[in-house]
């Protein structure tokens, strides 16, 4: 490649061909991001450097001069190197972190390019339309209320937020007070019902919404970790007023799925509004093996999801969707002198938390377009079957004792200290094996505490995962495992 010097020239010659500076500089990130993507299966998932080495080789300084940009984007992928958690990887089980398809990360770039604010049908009409029909296909592939509204949120965290801000306003609305002009001071309070399974990003809705966590009241679950009916029951008649009840699907330790059917009639009967966290978990609505799982979601008042969790598209990606529209447009939407309403074409600013937004109904447009129903379908039921192999590949292992085996995607596992006799000793030897089997970078795992005890968490969502993976995932955990006990 033939270097020019910025600002002087605009062009720069790549393998014969003259583009132009702005050009040269995607093309570079482009065979950067290639070469990433296909060292996915050789490099170590975990990371390679640490905190000190990237500050040192990230804070550059920043000079009164600028840099060319291919020049930046080298020293970037440069500085980078070795500090990105391989969870593009299919050996990743951390978390719940999903894996990016082709086409969703293809059109990512494109929305970066095209970079069209996509808060109204005026600053994006493709956006907008994009957006539309992707959240139609959405309500068809999980197979909930066709005509709920929706809303492309930066992910489930913001989905809850959006759909308990409609919560509140229909069930203050219910009691006689508006919300969105009288706020909360001096509104009859509003009490949420969760499982004690229930992810942080609940917590922090509440708080984000004013309804503060002391609205919480915590429900206990069976040892499937799902709520029983008459738990529910007994807490909807022991208070009165305005409710919202939140149900999971799945929960993120051993993606237990609360008998939906059975639940929500008692608490739509009670008057309560009923939320679902489906994380990723209300994608089983779109696999064969696996839909009996979350039977009756659909009888609920809202669910949050994440594209960017089992759709596989890029980071930055949530789902929210309202049974109640008015309730979820009353609760969002925005006028101003200066915008430019849609008339027929819908508006994303009357749904979403956001204002200025990136345009995120391509990647789940292209993701949608690229796996078609069956290959939706089988990307789920996949990556549960691999889940399955996982758990109980890494079970089968001496000293290691499988905690839950996956109904779903999720499964636990944990590390017996030959030489301990406590809970205390297999809850510490659990955590030096997770941290072990991630140094030695075949694969990655995270931790959990589950009833009281320490275990690893399997957790499977990433598109790329093969049979492969998962039998030198197996292996790895054998030669760590055999490692650790011939030197303890
Ligand atoms: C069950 C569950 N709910 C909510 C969230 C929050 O989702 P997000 O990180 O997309 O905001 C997560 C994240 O892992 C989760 O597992």
């Amino acid at each position: 490649m033939l270097r020019v010097r910025f600002p002087d020239t605009i062009q720069v010659k790549s393998e014969g061909i003259i583009v132009s500076l702005e050009s040269a500089v995607l093309v570079r990130a482009c065979e950067h991001a290639t070469a990433y993507l296909q060292g996915l299966d050789t490099r170590s998932v975990a990371t390679t450097v640490g905190l000190v080495e990237l500050r040192k080789r990230l804070n550059v300084g920043l000079g009164a001069e600028g840099t060319p940009p291919e020049t930046v984007i080298d020293e970037l992928v440069a500085a980078t190197a070795g500090g990105q958690l391989g969870s593009a990887s299919g050996r990743f089980f951390a978390w719940v972190i999903g894996g990016a398809l082709p086409s969703a990360l293809a059109a990512d770039w494109l929305a970066s390019t095209w970079d069209v604010n996509a808060t109204m049908y005026a600053c994006g009409p493709a956006a907008a339309v994009t957006e539309e029909i992707a959240g139609e296909w959405i309500k068809d592939v999980l197979d909930l209320p066709r005509d709920a509204s929706f809303a492309f949120t930066t992910g489930c965290q913001l989905a809850h937020m959006t759909c308990l801000a409609a919560a509140r306003h229909a069930v203050l609305d219910r009691a006689g007070w508006d919300v969105e002009l009288d706020g909360l001071v001096g509104a009859p309070p509003v009490r949420v019902l969760a499982t004690e399974e229930r992810h942080g990003s609940i917590e922090r809705a509440l708080r984000f919404l004013g309804l503060g966590t002391r609205s919480l009241i915590p429900l206990a679950t069976g040892d499937d970790g799902r709520l029983r009916a008459n738990v529910l029951s007994d807490a909807l008649a022991a208070g009165t007023g305005p409710t919202i009840v939140v149900l999971d699907a799945a929960d993120l330790n051993i993606g237990a799925c609360d008998p939906f059917a059975e639940l929500i009639p008692l608490a739509r009967h009670a008057g309560a509004w009923v939320h679902v966290d489906g994380a990723f978990g209300l994608w089983a609505r779109a696999s064969r093996e696996h839909r009996h799982l979350v039977d009756g979601v659909e009888l609920a008042d809202s669910w949050a999801t994440d594209a960017h969790k089992w759709l596989n598209t890029p980071q930055d990606n949530g789902i929210a969707i309202v049974r109640d529209r008015a309730a979820h447009r009353a609760a969002m939407t925005l006028a101003a002198h200066y915008l430019v309403a849609g008339g027929e074409a819908r508006d994303a600013i009357d749904w979403t938390p956001d204002w200025t937004r990136r345009a995120r109904g391509y990647a789940v447009y292209a993701a949608l377009r690229e796996l078609g129903r069956d290959g939706l379908a089988a990307m789920i039921d996949g990556c549960c079957r691999h889940a399955s192999a996982l758990a109980w590949g890494i079970g089968d292992l001496d000293g290691v004792e499988l905690v839950a085996a996956p109904t779903l995607n999720q499964g636990l596992v944990r590390f017996l200290d030959p030489h301990g006799r406590l809970d205390v000793d297999h809850d510490r030897h659990t955590d030096a094996v997770i941290s072990a089997i991630n140094s030695e970078g075949t694969a990655f795992f995270s931790g959990t505490l589950w009833r009281g005890r320490r275990a690893m968490r399997i957790s499977v969502v990433n598109w790329r995962t093969s049979d492969d993976d998962v039998r030198a995932t197996v292996d790895a955990v054998e030669r760590v495992l055999s490692q650790i006990n011939s030197t303890s």
